[in-house]
């Protein structure tokens, strides 16, 4: 049994399956609706249901009560129980890059914090991973299970894949990384690039970047994807951490400021240890707020926890941001 979905405003039609959700069927049919976590915690999926009824094997965490009073599903996790029409924005560049899976051979694995490993990864030499600055790629394990890393080089940087993976204790794969379980030239197989936050190349204007924590990776790689284009637009990179210990890679994110007259840097301590050299401390959505009072004409890229995510979409808009213009990529860092 399936049913048919139509996309307004675009007008494309697809069919879903039983027990699919919407956000699958459309990808499987090449349709690039904008999705970023697929386990209903982000709410990038979410968009209007104008037709038609979903139903959730449980309550996702992205979809409030109040959302679905005024009509909004969130796709990655709805699945149709009658023919739908919905409402959401297509992404235009995601549908030319094909989803590919390849084995990838570590070559790198570098410290660069406590709980914070650089780990290098080489694709075989007659394979190229193609993706948008900003995407991020499924490890797949070989339990079977899954880990999503954003790729932190730029894609014309490729020579190796680059992702910054923070431990959590307890989680299988970052304590084998963590242990030494893992040994350079062991290979691996990932599967990418996936989501829809990326680097909106066609864009004018200022962009404001946000990064929480290891969600400094994709930002890494659109700064320095938008650097590599020349790109004249003011670029405004913002690092919320909890102290001067996690700002893993902060000479890097200095080192673009003073060399690039159109950036600036700003880290954002939440927990300060003694004394934070002069840094802004609070969160990184009120250092944004309080430094920009007018954010009409400006883009925001944000990558980091869920709630870090969610208090910038609830407060910037209050503060003249297109909603439309608020790209993000909220992930819970995996284990
Ligand atoms: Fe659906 Fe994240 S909540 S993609």
């Amino acid at each position: 049994m399936s049913h048919q979905v139509r996309v307004e405003p675009s007008g494309h039609t697809f069919e879903v399956a039983t027990n699919e959700t919407v956000l699958n069927a459309a990808l499987r049919h090449g349709l690039a609706l904008p999705y970023s976590c697929r386990n209903g915690t982000c709410g990038t999926c979410k968009g209007r249901l104008l037709e038609g009824e979903v139903a959730y094997a449980g309550q996702p965490p992205a979809l409030t009560d109040e959302d679905e009073a005024n009509g909004l599903a969130l796709f990655c996790q709805a699945e149709a129980i009658s023919d739908l029409t919905i409402e959401v924005r297509e992404v235009g560049a995601l549908t030319e890059i094909p989803v590919r899976t390849m084995p990838a051979r570590i070559q790198q694995m570098e410290r660069l914090a406590d709980d914070v490993i650089r780990l290098g990864l080489k694709v075989p030499q007659n394979e190229r991973l193609q993706f948008l600055a900003g995407q991020y790629v499924d490890l797949l394990l070989r339990d079977g299970r899954r880990r999503s890393y954003s790729l932190a080089n730029p894609p014309h940087d490729d020579a190796l894949l680059e992702f910054h993976v923070r431990h959590m204790p307890g989680g299988r794969f970052t304590d084998a990384l963590f242990n030494g379980d893992y040994k350079e030239k062991d290979i691996l197989r990932l599967e990418g690039p996936l989501g829809s936050f990326f680097w909106r190349e066609e864009s004018e204007g200022p962009a404001i970047l946000v990064a929480g924590g290891t969600g400094f990776a994709p930002i890494k790689a659109i700064v320095e994807h938008a650097l590599a284009e020349e790109t004249e637009r003011p670029l405004h990179v913002y690092w919320g951490v909890r102290a001067l210990r996690d700002l893993y890679l902060g000479t890097l994110a200095e080192q673009w400021a003073t060399e690039h007259a159109n950036v600036t840097f700003t880290p954002v301590f939440s927990q300060p240890e003694g004394d934070s050299g002069g840094a802004r401390t609070g969160y990184v959505h009120e250092a944004v707020l309080a430094d920009f009072p007018d954010l009409s004409g400006f883009e925001v890229y944000a990558s980091g926890p869920p709630a870090m995510v969610e208090a910038l979409r609830e407060s910037l808009p209050g503060q003249g941001l297109d909603p439309e213009r608020l790209y993000a990529d909220a992930f819970e860092p995996a284990g």
